[in-house]
């Protein structure tokens, strides 16, 4: 199945590279799959913060589930990207738009994810994104979360290895500016309700973590 899922998601996306790498992303990342069973069952709208190329949404119509989604990113080009593959996709209820999220985010209560962005921000601007983010969940919804965690072990250095080339390459518009530690997830999020951190690296080598936050209903 996830496959099938790669070869239509991947299909939209002008140009071999763009189709290779969401082909790669689906099949080898556990990310979206594990945002899918998190989401899995409820109705709540989403707001997706650095969306990128809107490959969480895909993938979350591509399984079945229909809650609208709000997609943001700073990256013009890749919200065209969204856009257009949305509409080849003739997806209903997803909305893409330009914007910065240090700019403070739009009203919003449902679910909100963030999804391997914070690395581009600096500790204040972190805390500041993951407050507001938390100010949006609706009672009974969830932050899901994932980011390279800051610790001793190799695979964190392989992390920001990674997300330098991904800079040097032009992939990213900026390069790695800080990343957090598991107790600033729980000394930020703790006040807003319960927070579970767990591995999420699947098969690569990175240090990548889930975070959610669950309000209480
Ligand atoms: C590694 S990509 C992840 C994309 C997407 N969340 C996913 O998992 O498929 C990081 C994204 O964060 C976006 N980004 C970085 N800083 C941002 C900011 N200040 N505001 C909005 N988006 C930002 C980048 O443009 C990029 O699309």
């Amino acid at each position: 199945m996830t496959a099938e899922i790669a070869k239509k998601l991947s299909s939209p996306f002008p140009g071999r590279w763009a189709r290779s790498y969401v082909s790669a992303k689906v099949k080898t990342d556990p990310l979206y799959e594990a945002v899918h069973r998190e989401l899995h069952g409820t109705d709540l709208p989403l707001l997706d913060l650095g969306c990128g190329m809107g490959l969480l949404a895909f993938y979350l119509r591509e399984r079945g589930l229909t809650f609208s989604i709000r997609g943001l990113d700073y990256d013009d080009r890749k919200i065209q990207s969204a856009g257009k593959a949305g509409s080849f996709l003739k997806l209903r209820d997803l909305a893409f738009s330009t914007h910065d999220a240090r700019e403070g985010l739009p009203e919003h209560e449902g679910n909100v994810t963030i999804l391997d962005i914070l690395q581009f921000f600096t500790p204040t601007e972190q805390e500041r994104l993951l407050t507001l983010a938390a100010e949006r969940v609706a009672p009974g919804g969830k932050l899901v979360i994932r980011s390279g965690l800051k610790d001793d072990s190799m695979r964190f250095k392989i992390t920001v290895a990674g997300d330098i080339l991904a800079r040097v390459s032009c992939w990213m518009k900026a390069g790695p500016t800080h990343y957090p530690a598991a107790g600033d997830f729980h000394r930020i999020l703790s006040p807003h309700g319960q927070v579970r951190i767990e591995p999420m690296w699947g098969g690569t080598p990175f240090n990548n973590h889930l975070i959610v936050l669950q309000r209480k209903t």
